[in-house]
């Protein structure tokens, strides 16, 4: 039998989307990137945030947004806030009960994505 999947590990979509509005909920508070987040956004952001995450992690779902470069591109978005980002992404993954193991894939998976995002 094969291992299951990262996205089978998580939960499935139900619970990415959970963690998705929780990483949300968290930007809006966090004070070095809630200039950068509005609330009315988030109609916007969690289905794509939903489908980026699905598919990344081996689930069905087929992301059709922006690729990160062009997503950031323009943004001047600074290694600080990089970091907040990923502060409250493990926050968020620490408080829905996230496995260790889990944890380490994702935060290896979102730390590779800095050089399309951080002053790009
Ligand atoms: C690994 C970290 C990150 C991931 C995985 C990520 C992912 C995404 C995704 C999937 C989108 C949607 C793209 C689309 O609209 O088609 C997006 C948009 C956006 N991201 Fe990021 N991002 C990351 C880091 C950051 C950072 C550090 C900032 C700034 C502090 C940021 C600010 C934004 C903003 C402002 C938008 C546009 C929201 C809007 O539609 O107005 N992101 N990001």
């Amino acid at each position: 039998m094969s291992e299951p999947t990262l996205y089978e590990r998580l939960g499935g979509e139900e619970r990415i989307r959970a963690i998705a509005n929780t990483i949300f909920d968290k930007h809006l508070a966090n004070p070095v990137v809630k200039q950068r987040y509005v609330e009315s956004v988030r109609e916007e952001v969690i289905p794509k945030l939903v489908d980026f995450l699905g598919e990344g992690t081996g689930g069905p779902q087929k992301y059709t947004g922006k690729d990160m470069l062009t997503a950031h591109r323009g943004m001047n978005i600074s290694e600080q806030e990089f970091l907040a980002v990923l502060d409250d992404i493990m926050e968020a993954l620490e408080e829905h009960g996230v496995g260790e193991r889990e944890q380490e894939q994702l935060l290896y998976a979102n730390y590779a994505m800095r050089r399309e995002i951080v002053r790009v």
